[in-house]
């Protein structure tokens, strides 16, 4: 039985051949497994998955959150829809981000699965969290090492006027319960994370919902997180990964930042995605 082939990708990520997702083996899971918890991404291609068969392999990583955000699929309540009408202007996921930091337990990650694709465009890039930290310069790591931030998710999701959804039109019918979002409490996570799956450091803080550090003002903040999300937006620890029918990608996000490209005006995106939970961070 042959096990699945992983290729390492410059920037961040690995691409993974070789296997169906319909069948994996136990010893062919423990290479995706760690590929996944190494690089922090991984890309499938070719792959056949039901909705059914999606939820399976996801299941396979621990228990699926049911978004309380995204418009879910009609007939899976597990699968969260990521689409763009032609119709749209904004998509979902549009800027650097990483998903569920404004969670206690943040989620481990999330498996996104191709339905519908434009003729061009809707690429997703992915960034290494993981070398992010490791490139800080020296002092910046002594500053940063302690600290701990704040995360919300408020300002995107919530029904105030300004919130990112209700602002743009990504959220038209595909995002809700903005009620919910208004009564989520601020959480608290600390900047470099030790990764609970690899051990490794990670600096843990994003543009979409890191609003300050603990202690501080968003004001006082600004010019520390600035600096490190400037530091996050080289492009020495990217990957961009275009997607072709069949294409899956699982990130962690913990170790990643994504953002979905939003270059194909007048055409549709439809995606699938199941969020698996995760655990405090520490
Ligand atoms: C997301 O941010 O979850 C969506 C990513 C994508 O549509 O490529």
């Amino acid at each position: 039985m042959s096990l699945p082939n992983v290729i390492p990708l410059s920037g961040v990520g690995a691409e993974i051949s070789g296997v169906d997702l319909r069948h994996v083996s136990d010893q062919g899971f423990d290479v995706i497994a760690e590929a996944f918890a190494q690089h922090g991404v991984v890309f499938f291609r070719d792959q056949d998955l039901t909705e059914a068969d999606h939820i399976t392999f996801a299941e396979r990583w621990g228990e699926i959150n049911i978004n309380r955000f995204f418009a879910a699929h009609p007939d899976h309540a597990e699968i969260a829809l990521v689409a763009k009408e032609p119709d749209q202007t904004d998509n979902i996921g549009g800027g650097w981000h990483t998903d569920h930091s404004y969670d206690l337990e943040p989620a481990l990650g999330s498996v996104l699965v191709a339905r519908e694709l434009p003729e061009t465009g809707g690429d997703t890039i992915f960034a290494s969290m993981y070398a992010a930290y490791e490139t800080l310069p020296d002092d910046l790591k002594t500053r940063i090492a302690d600290l701990r931030a704040v995360h919300s998710g408020r300002h995107i999701f919530g029904a105030g006027d300004d919130t990112y959804y209700q602002k743009s039109d990504a959220g038209q019918g595909r995002i809700g319960n903005a009620e919910v979002a208004d009564q989520l409490q601020d959480v608290v996570h600390p900047v470099v994370i030790t990764h609970p799956l690899s051990g490794k450091k990670a600096l843990y803080v994003n543009p979409a919902f890191t609003i300050r550090f603990e202690g501080q003002t968003r004001e006082e903040s600004h010019p520390l997180l600035s600096q490190l999300f400037a530091h996050c937006y080289s492009g020495d620890f990217h990957h961009r990964f275009s997607w072709t029918p069949g294409s899956v990608a699982m990130w962690d996000n913990r170790s990643t930042w994504h953002w979905a490209l939003n270059d194909y005006h007048g055409q549709r995106r439809i995606m699938h995605r199941i969020t698996i939970e995760g655990c405090a961070l520490g």
